[in-house]
């Protein structure tokens, strides 16, 4: 039998009485744990969002089995705002003519329903943003059944930021917090477990602040393009930012691309491949109605999104780059280790071919590893020669690495 000290039983009764008496903190605080997956409006469909897209993109969720891939929140981005009445409430607009029944509709499919606002007084699209109503905006969300609010910095710049502290731009950085601190306020009081999503660029180290101001993601960014120049650009900005990360607060490289607009195949497994190494919440941005087979295939992939949703929660670092080839790593839980080889050169047809560098890596000696878009098992040495045509990827998953 297997003694266990007194000190020790004390701590793992603690653990059980806390386990048991935190429910209530645990609901409020549980969100994103993993980073956030679903459908977001704007990347597609901008200002053409409305009530039935909403609907059908809930429909395509549940029909193209990405719902039980575990992509959950249906966000519709910019222009759902309406007026706001006698008592400052807001109200939807024309193209969402019940922003409850659309919760309801969205939660009876097992999904949840996402919102967006501005801390300033308009919207980036020019609709009623947020200022002065943070805590009814809030109370209304929930009271609606909203369960992730993007919140997006826009004319809080010129409106807020540059009125009042015109030439100090330390101020307006203290100025831009204090509004998302407030939003942030707002939502936990509403006693709902609702995401929060910063969308400000990655103004002043968004990273080092967004924790404390209750986000659950930051963008870190501008807005992304669906071309692999933009992808790689975002991409390559989250180098060294992984530390920032983990469970319930996630680096926010924006929202995907996959299709949308002439990008290839190989460039929407790059991108994908890339964004689930960084640990990036996986948002489609396609209209989910008109998804092609191969599209779907690879917003599927279970093993891809493994790579995402790993509960470890550390995003990849850059291991080396050789030409024009990049070499990423992730730990994984229970040890194991994802590798991704992105072929970033546009003028060659192919890296005919790189060779890796296993040392470089901190490998030793043949990995057996797989091929996370091919599913086949292989063995990895130190300098085999690799081949991978333009912008294309090879992401590889180790589960006993040496
Ligand atoms: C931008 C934001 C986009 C989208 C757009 C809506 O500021 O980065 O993701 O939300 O506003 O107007």
């Amino acid at each position: 039998m297997i003694r266990i000290p007194n000190c020790a039983r004390i701590a793992f009764c603690a653990a059980l009485i806390c386990i048991a008496a935190a429910p209530r903190l645990a609901s409020a605080q549980s969100v994103a744990q993993t980073p956030p997956m679903g459908w977001n409006s704007w990347n597609y469909f901008a200002e053409k969002v409305d009530d039935k897209g909403v609907r059908a993109a809930a429909d395509a969720l549940v029909a193209s089995g990405m719902r039980d891939a575990g992509y959950i929140y249906v966000n519709i981005d910019d222009t759902w705002e309406g007026e706001r009445d006698a008592d400052g409430v807001i109200h939807s607009n024309a193209k969402f003519p019940d922003m409850k029944a659309l919760a309801d509709y969205v939660h009876s499919k097992g999904l949840k329903l996402g919102i967006y606002s501005s801390p300033g007084p308009k919207t980036c699209a020019g609709y009623e943003g947020s200022l002065g109503h943070e805590e009814q905006d809030a109370r209304t969300y929930a009271a609606w059944g909203i369960d992730y609010l993007k919140y997006d910095l826009c004319s809080y710049i010129p409106a807020v930021m540059e009125k009042q502290a015109p030439s100090d731009k330390a101020a307006q950085m203290r100025l831009m917090q204090s509004a998302y601190e407030k939003m942030g306020r707002a939502l936990k009081a509403t006693g709902r477990p609702i995401v929060y999503s910063l969308c400000q660029y990655g103004w002043d180290a968004v990273w080092e602040w967004g924790p404390k101001v209750g986000a659950n993601l930051w963008r870190t960014t501008g807005d992304i393009q669906p071309n692999m120049y933009s992808i790689y650009a975002n991409m390559s900005m989250q180098a060294g930012l992984e530390d920032f990360a983990g469970p319930g607060h996630w680096n926010d490289p924006d929202m995907l691309e996959v299709g949308n607009g002439d990008l290839t195949l190989a460039e929407n497994r790059a991108h994908f491949s890339m964004w689930a190494m960084l640990a990036a919440p996986l948002l489609a941005g396609n209209d989910l109605t008109r998804m092609k087979p191969e599209i779907r295939a690879i917003l599927t992939n279970p093993d891809v999104i493994a790579i995402d949703q790993d509960p470890l929660g550390r995003p990849a670092v850059r291991a080396y780059s050789s030409g024009q080839v990049e070499v990423w790593t992730r730990p994984l839980s229970g040890g194991a280790t994802a590798i991704a080889i992105l072929n970033i050169g546009d003028s060659r047809y192919s890296t005919h071919p790189f060779h890796l560098n296993l040392v470089r890596l901190g490998l030793h000696g043949p990995q057996k590893a797989k091929d996370l878009w091919s599913g086949k098992e292989i063995e990895l040495s130190d300098g085999m020669p690799l081949e991978m045509e333009i912008h294309d990827v090879l992401l590889l998953r180790i589960s006993h690495p040496r």
